[in-house]
């Protein structure tokens, strides 16, 4: 039964996971609307807000896992802190000032309770978020298993021979793909968070290749790749740059016109992560492809991975959508299955904010 706690970007989130895949709760706090006027995540006031409100998130996950039916507790009764065996919290990738303070709440918990640190690596927690609902496999029955990774600071591909063993095999070379769907959507004046409002406006699209945007393919060469291959890497920043000229050269005239531009706009992303999942599901026999992260929740991207995976004869895992974005069940859940950081290296854990998968 463990206790997992969440702050890496602008989340404050705790949750209750039994056995690493049962749910008990999952408290929220989104920041989302602290940093709408500013365009994006501002660290002061995400740090500011984290400590203002981890306590009462935790409270919430304790209560809402453990009061008995019927009864709305607003307190957690002390017996229910025994039931916790362990307390797991992100100590990376992230912002550095919001890490900190769900790993010192942590910390603080843990020590208290008397009761074991488990540090986790958020992105291998993502990772570990398709296996939270009820009719997903056991995580230790699928192998290998090919991870896409796809959120608002990373997107990457693993590979996981088992489960717990990582090896990054393609990323992108530049912005993230949500930081992508981020910045066109505040070129285009659609608001933040970019790709919830991009993935609605390009429904209403008539067609989507009214323009043609590049398809993030790096230059094989390119120093950036360091040991990765062109084929399983991306790069998006040259996208973006099409998109301003674009709008510099032929402003959409009316919402139709904006619906195609952006339409044709996440055709471009969603067809470079869907490229890259099919070659590495060529190039290798995987047992399923499981897709985490915000960007999941795009329906576009959604379908093409259906695609890419029924053609390729594997199972798709997708989160639930309470899950694709940031939150702390997939934290307590990886922890469950034996992943993190353990024992006395755990107490001595920092933040890592440039964390990677499958570092120690
Ligand atoms: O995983 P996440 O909640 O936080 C990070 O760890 O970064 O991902 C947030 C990102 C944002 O860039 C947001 O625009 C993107 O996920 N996102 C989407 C959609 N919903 C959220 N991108 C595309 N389509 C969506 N429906
Ligand atoms: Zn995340």
């Amino acid at each position: 039964m463990i206790l997992g706690i969440e702050t890496s970007c602008d989340e404050s989130a705790a949750a209750v996971v039994e056995n690493g895949r049962t749910v008990l709760s999952s408290a929220v706090y989104s920041q989302v609307p602290l940093h709408q006027p500013y365009g994006g995540v501002v660290p002061e006031i995400a740090s500011r807000s984290h400590v203002e409100k981890i306590s009462g998130v935790i409270r919430e996950a304790m209560c809402s896992a453990f009061a008995p039916p019927g009864g709305a507790a607003t307190e957690v009764d002390p017996a229910w802190w025994k039931r916790i065996d362990a307390v797991a919290v992100t100590y990376g990738p992230g912002l550095a000032s919001s890490l900190i303070v769900g790993l010192s709440a942590a910390k603080g918990l843990a020590l208290q309770l008397g009761k074991p640190l488990i540090g986790i690596n958020h992105l291998e927690a993502h990772l570990h978020s398709v296996f939270l609902s009820p009719g997903a496999p056991d995580p230790h029955t699928v192998a290998p298993l090919l991870g896409l990774v796809v959120s608002g600071g990373h997107s990457c591909w693993v590979d996981m021979p088992s489960q717990g063993r990582y090896r990054v095999i393609g990323q992108t070379l530049d912005d993230a793909a949500g930081e992508a769907f981020d910045k066109a959507a505040k070129l285009l004046g659609l608001g933040y968070p970019g790709g919830p409002v991009i993935d609605r406006v390009a429904r209403q699209a008539a067609r989507v290749d009214a323009v043609t945007f590049p398809k993030g393919r790096p230059r094989a060469g390119n120093p950036a790749l360091g040991e990765l291959c062109a084929e399983m890497c991306v790069s998006f920043s040259g996208l973006k740059t099409a998109l301003m000229y674009h709008l510099r050269e032929k402003p959409p005239q009316d919402s139709a016109q904006v619906a195609e531009v952006v339409a044709a706009y996440q055709e471009a992303i969603v067809e470079a992560l869907a490229e890259r999942c099919a070659y590495a599901l060529q190039k290798k026999r995987y047992a399923a492809l499981a897709v985490g992260g915000g960007v999941s929740l795009n329906r576009r991207l959604r379908e093409r991975l259906q695609q890419v995976t029924t053609r390729a004869g594997v199972q798709l895992l997708l989160a639930e959508p309470r899950f694709c974005g940031d939150n702390a069940a997939m934290i307590a859940g990886l922890a469950g299955v034996g992943g993190g950081i353990r024992g006395e290296r755990a107490m001595r854990l920092d933040v890592v904010p440039a964390l990677e998968v499958g570092a120690c």
